[in-house]
């Protein structure tokens, strides 16, 4: 067994893994990720319809030809407001379902490795079968470098210095909260731009912070795109966008 195979170490049966796989360069994962995305008996990933599945795509050259895999795809994604009662139905009666396949497989004695885009304990869907599963399983969640971590790094932003206060946004609230929150911190990440990046440029407009801003799609994966936001004139994004305002602190 090589060193790196001894660090990383492999899955113990009967175990649920949350497995953080990083913003999206295969090579930002953690030796325990690897270890564990190479040994879990099932390999489970969240997916939108008629996709891949992001977290799955980063581990692609990682998972064997052979390994059992689960695909637990959504029923519904941005088609329909997150806050509303009919995606909150569809979406709870999936995470049930979610849960009980999962479930299955783990009282079955199966090592189970559910992928994480970023890190599996800030805004992931993971965190909804941790919730249900950890009372009942033995469950490891392995950190994943987050988005925003590849992102300002690959934007050559770095985002706090001395004593700044960093505020992370979701894009999703009203723009009035979006302005207030960005006027009152030093440095910010608006996170889930997508639908949201007219708004979301407004906002950073009105808070006066325009000439820091940087918009970053898709960082560290193939398409990526960097620019300032003030050059950005779409009415959209993808999935895959944030808004950095790097904070400018005491630099010595
Ligand atoms: C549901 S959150 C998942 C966050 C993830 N668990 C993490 O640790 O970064 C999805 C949002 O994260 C942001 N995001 C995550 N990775 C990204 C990347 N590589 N490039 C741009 N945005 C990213 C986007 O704003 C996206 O809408």
């Amino acid at each position: 067994m090589s060193l790196l195979d001894s660090l990383a170490g492999s899955a113990t049966p009967g175990t649920l893994y949350g497995i953080g796989v990083g913003p999206g360069d295969v090579r930002l994962l953690t030796l325990r990720a690897v270890g564990l995305v190479r040994s879990v008996d099932v390999v489970a990933f969240f997916a939108k319809r008629g996709q891949q599945g992001n977290a799955r795509r980063i581990v692609d050259p990682l998972v064997p030809a052979d390994r059992t895999e689960l695909r637990l795809e959504y029923p519904v994604t941005e088609e329909l407001p997150a806050d509303g009662l009919p995606y909150q139905q569809q979406i709870g009666a999936f995470y049930r379902d979610s849960q009980e396949r999962l479930a299955g497989l783990l009282k079955a004695g199966a090592s189970v490795g559910l992928l994480a885009e970023g890190d599996p304990f800030f805004y992931g869907s993971f965190m909804h079968m941790w919730r249900r599963l950890a009372p009942l399983f033995p469950v490891e969640v392995v950190p994943g470098v987050t988005g925003m971590s590849g992102c300002w790094t690959r934007a050559g932003t770095p985002i706090t210095w001395g004593d700044d206060t960093l505020t992370v946004l979701p894009g999703t609230l009203p723009e009035a909260d979006l302005t207030a929150r960005l006027k009152a911190t030093d440095a910010a990440v608006i996170m889930k731009v997508g639908r949201n990046l007219a708004k979301v440029r407004r906002a950073v407009e009105s808070a006066g912070v325009m000439s820091r801003a940087v918009y970053v799609e898709r960082g560290t994966m193939p398409g990526e795109r960097i620019q300032p936001l003030s050059q950005c004139t779409d009415q959209r994004g993808p999935y895959f966008g944030m808004v950095l305002i790097p904070g400018n602190g005491r630099q010595i």
